[in-house]
This record gives C-alpha cells, structure tokens and sequence, in this order.
C-alpha cells in the first residue's frame, strides 16, 4: 500500500476512495451454491467477464466511494447517490465493511458515500463497481494488506458480480468451495485481448427484480444443473479463446451461455422475464449484421439491454448501425477497462 492511498486525519479518523469498473459477464453467474451460506455468494460455477470502460467522457460505467471511519460517528451511515441507503442494501453494505472491520480489530462507526456515472440497478453492472469499490476503499482505509485476489473475496460478500470488477481486462472467477477460494483472477490485461463491445440501450429504467433476489431461484428450473455442467465446460473453453485473441469462439461461447442463463430465469419458478420484445429483436438484428460481414455478438445480463460485442476497429461502425435502429435509444461504446483503483479524490 502507498502512503496516498489513505487519509490518518488523527489515530482515529481513517478516510479513503476509491474507483471501480463494472463488468459484462461472457460466462454468467447465476444463482448461488446450495452447499454454502447464501450471505457468501458462492457461485454454482465459475464465470468469466470483460471489465467495462465507457469510451464517453460522461459515461465511464465506473463508480466512485469514499469511506471515512471515525469514533466521531455514532452509527453507520450509507449513501448512494444521495440516499440514505437502509433495509437490505444496508445489509450488503455491512456484509462486505463488517468483517474487514473485524479482521482491521476497529469498531468505529463509518461513513460511506457512493455514485455511479451511470443508470443504477438498469442490467449495467452498478453492483458490481459499486461493491468493487466499496472493497477497495474499506481495505485501504482500514489499512489492511491484502493481495487483489483476497480483496475480491470480501467484494464477493456485496455482490458475486462484484468479485470480478476488482481487476481489469479478462477475468475469471474460480467458484471455489468457501469465503477464502471463491475469488477473481485476471485472464489477461485490457491490451491483450482485442474486444470492444457496444451497448444497445433498450430500456434505462430500475429492474423489477434485482439479481440479488433472483439467483434464489435459479434451481428452481429444470434446466439450471445443465447449465451449471455447461457453464463450467465453457469458462474454460472461453478462457483459451480469450488467450489465443480468437473474437469468433469467444463470441459464440458467449451467446450460447447467455441463453443459457435466460432459459434458466424464464423457466424458474416464479419465472423472470428480464428482456422486452425489442431485446429479442436485438438479437436477431445482431445476427443479421453479423451475416453481412461485421462480426459481432450479443450478450445480456439481468436487464433488457444488448451488449454487442465486436473488434476494437469495427466499434463505430456497429455504433452506427444500431443507432438507426427503432427499438434502440441509446448505445454506450465500451473498452475494456484498467484494475479498479484506489483514488485520492474523496467525495467528502
Ligand atoms: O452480482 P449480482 O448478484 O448482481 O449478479 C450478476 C448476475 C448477472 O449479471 C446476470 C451475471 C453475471 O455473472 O454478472
């Protein structure tokens, strides 16, 4: 740790920042491990991810926390974008500060204050940067020195997408069988594998049930122990294609998985419908393109939005055919993005 990284106002006052990406499942998670402690979410198989970085200025798809623990406080507070967060965001929120806390042996009270450059709960990733950053600026306020594997362990207690965030470029998360194995681990950096990819905004609004409540009943479908044994099969395949820079088997893998997953949240019981008619037709559109000689694929998260994923130089082009299309509000051009960092600028 460098000695920027935090703020001693006093011996008691410890302040910190920090900025973290959200990420683009390739392999998804889904649903948690029955054999564990769902509060640990411990996933049923591994997952693999792009960590995102918004090519617009005003759109990074990152969010920024800061963290001040104090005995001046005389109860925990959290706010995410201006809110007073309570209830079960409370909750996560203490699941990820409460056993770093321990582990630091302080029992200040703390301060918390987060915001996202981007639409929050929308299927873009925000818990995954929100809860990356949150990690990362508790860690380094507290003073606690820990490898990057071992910080996205206790992101993994926010949110499981959050494990992934705290490393840049390509990276794999090994499920693994308890708090300490279940972890993240770069594939490769930013640079080295050339994918870029670009998001069709359908719909920008709120979920109506976030992936934290509906990973409770992904084995609920007959389908998911399929995709778990498949799922598992492709992480590694995925890998491979990610090393060897091969766009068309990372491209394919991915889309198979993805309907994967959304076969599994629409036959699970209660069902999840997280796409809208203009998703589907998304889909097919993308696979038109892609026959006309622009290679791109498609991916969706728990949300009703597209990720096209092409090649780095035919990124404007597909911007541009998607943007004449209908059903299609907005698109947001994405690179792959750097580690998740700590920041000396705090929010408070
Ligand atoms: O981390 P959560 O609970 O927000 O779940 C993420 C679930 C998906 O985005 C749909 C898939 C994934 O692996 O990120």
């Amino acid at each position: 740790m460098y000695a920027w990284e935090k703020t001693v106002v006093d011996e008691i006052t410890v302040k910190s920042s920090a900025i973290a990406h959200s990420n683009i499942a390739l392999i998804k998670y889904w649903g948690r491990s029955l054999d564990h402690n769902a509060n640990l979410n411990i996933p049923s198989n591994d997952s693999v991810s792009m960590t995102k970085h918004g090519l617009t200025l005003d759109m990074r798809l990152q969010t920024h926390t800061t963290i001040d623990f104090s005995d001046a406080y005389e109860e925990d507070t959290a706010i995410l974008e201006g809110e007073v967060l309570i209830g079960r965001e409370m909750e996560r929120i203490l699941r990820v500060v409460d056993p770093l806390r321990k582990y630091a042996n302080i029992d200040s009270k703390f301060k918390m204050m987060s915001e996202n450059d981007f639409p929050t709960q929308a299927g873009l990733g925000s818990s995954a940067s929100g809860f990356a950053a949150l990690a990362i600026a508790a860690v380094t306020a507290l003073g606690i020195d820990f490898s990057k594997e071992e910080i996205s362990t206790y992101a993994r207690l926010g949110s499981g997408s959050a494990t992934r965030s705290i490393r840049g470029g390509f990276v794999y998360w090994n499920k693994g069988n308890s708090h300490e194995t279940s972890s993240a681990e770069q594939i490769c950096g930013p640079d080295e594998f050339n994918m870029n990819s670009v998001i069709a905004i359908i719909h920008e609004g709120t979920k109506d049930v976030t992936s934290d409540v509906g990973h409770e009943s992904a084995y609920t479908s007959p389908f998911n122990e399929a995709r778990i044994r498949k799922s598992q099969e492709q992480a590694r395949e995925i890998r491979k294609a990610i090393l060897d820079d091969d766009l068309s088997k990372v491209g394919r893998i991915a889309e198979e998985n993805c309907r994967y997953m959304h076969a599994v949240m629409m036959t699970s019981n209660p069902p999840l419908f997280y796409w809208r008619p203009e998703t589907l037709r998304l889909i097919k559109s993308v696979q038109r393109i892609r026959e006309n000689g622009l290679e791109c694929y498609f991916t969706i998260d728990a949300g009703p939005n597209v990720h096209c994923l092409c090649r780095p130089e035919d990124t404007y082009e597909l911007q541009k055919t998607l943007e004449k299309m209908e059903s299609v509000n907005k698109t947001i051009l994405v690179e792959p993005a750097d580690d998740s960092h700590a920041t000396r600028e705090h929010l408070f």
